[in-house]
């Protein structure tokens, strides 16, 4: 393993301070989310799912009982900078579309996912996303630009969810893991269906870098690999992960994993490999079922 004199990941100046454990608030007490929906009665099955990628913001209504969608999914290009008022911007803008389609009532749960590991509400590492995320609290940044109650998760935490309860991770008992390939790399581990959140493996180290750095997506494009190549790579980062953690699934989401004809067969794993049924919709789906569950005072981690 490299020394750790070389390791160039985002630690400590990217990585939120630890608050005291006094100074962190409940989520439910922010002013303008409570306000605005108390304690939702639930008229449906139906929440507003809403993925935050380093690269696109995507929305729909979800039917969380079956994953389907129930409006169209709309997607915007992630505004640059991305800072929260930005992207509250934004979301607001693409939750006017949806609601445009009529079906938004005022009670539907709201989940948003982020690219960050998330405590209390609060994005702690900004990797993929402007740092001016790090500390703030985004359900209380979404909630007040959409005067709705809004709950957050982690990105990848979120399409594992869907991928978990509807999709490629269905009634896999023990360890599963979900890697979202897209801007960064992100994970989400369940044991027998339940979620350890904040996984963040894409941040661990892999060649003396953070291994998104080498190995996302747009890292593989910025690199000029060529599948096979990077297939490769991935397979050993793969390797890595299985020594640490032993899965019994690996679901691969995020936008590579539409390609996965094109490197599927270089990549190599104890676990099977297999793609996540939603694909990149995985994320939106995910964000819904969070959202549906907090509201009925369920966590799923
Ligand atoms: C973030 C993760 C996220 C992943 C994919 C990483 O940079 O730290 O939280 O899941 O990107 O968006």
């Amino acid at each position: 393993m490299p020394a750790r004199a070389t390791w160039t990941g985002p630690y400590p100046s990217a990585v939120a301070k630890p608050k005291p454990k006094s100074a962190v608030k409940p989520v439910a007490k922010t002013k303008s989310a409570s306000k605005s929906v108390a304690k939702p009665k639930l008229a449906s099955n139906a929440a507003l799912g809403i993925d935050v990628g380093g690269t696109g913001i995507k929305a729909a209504l979800v039917d969380v009982t079956t994953g389907a969608l129930l409006t169209k999914r709309h997607r915007v290009n992630t505004p640059q900078p991305s800072t929260p008022d930005a992207v509250a911007q934004t979301v607001r803008h693409l939750v006017s579309l949806v609601e445009a389609e009529g079906r938004l009532p005022t009670n539907t749960p709201v989940g948003v996912g982020l690219p960050g590991p998330i405590k209390d509400g609060r994005l702690m590492l900004a990797a993929n996303i402007d740092k001016k995320w790090i500390g703030a609290n985004a359900e209380e940044v979404f909630g007040k630009a959409l005067g709705r109650r809004v709950f957050a998760i982690n990105d990848a935490d979120a399409a594992g969810l869907a991928e978990i309860r509807v999709g490629a991770g269905r009634k896999q008992p023990g360890t599963v893991l979900m890697l979202t390939i897209g801007t960064g790399i992100g994970s989400g581990l369940f044991v027998d269906g339940k979620l350890v959140p904040d996984t963040e493996m894409g941040h661990l180290e892999f060649k003396g870098r953070d291994a998104e750095t080498r190995l996302s997506g747009v890292a593989r494009e910025r690199r000029s690999l060529r599948w096979r190549a990077w297939a490769n790579e991935f397979s050993q980062f793969l390797a890595r992960v299985e020594m640490y953690f032993w899965p019994d699934l690996i679901i691969l989401g995020g936008g590579v994993s539409k390609e996965l004809d094109k490197y599927g067969k270089w990549l190599k794993s104890r676990a099977p490999i297999v793609p996540a049924q939603y694909l990149n919709t995985s994320g939106i789906i995910g964000a819904a079922m969070y959202a549906a569950d907090r509201a009925r005072g369920v966590d799923p981690a």
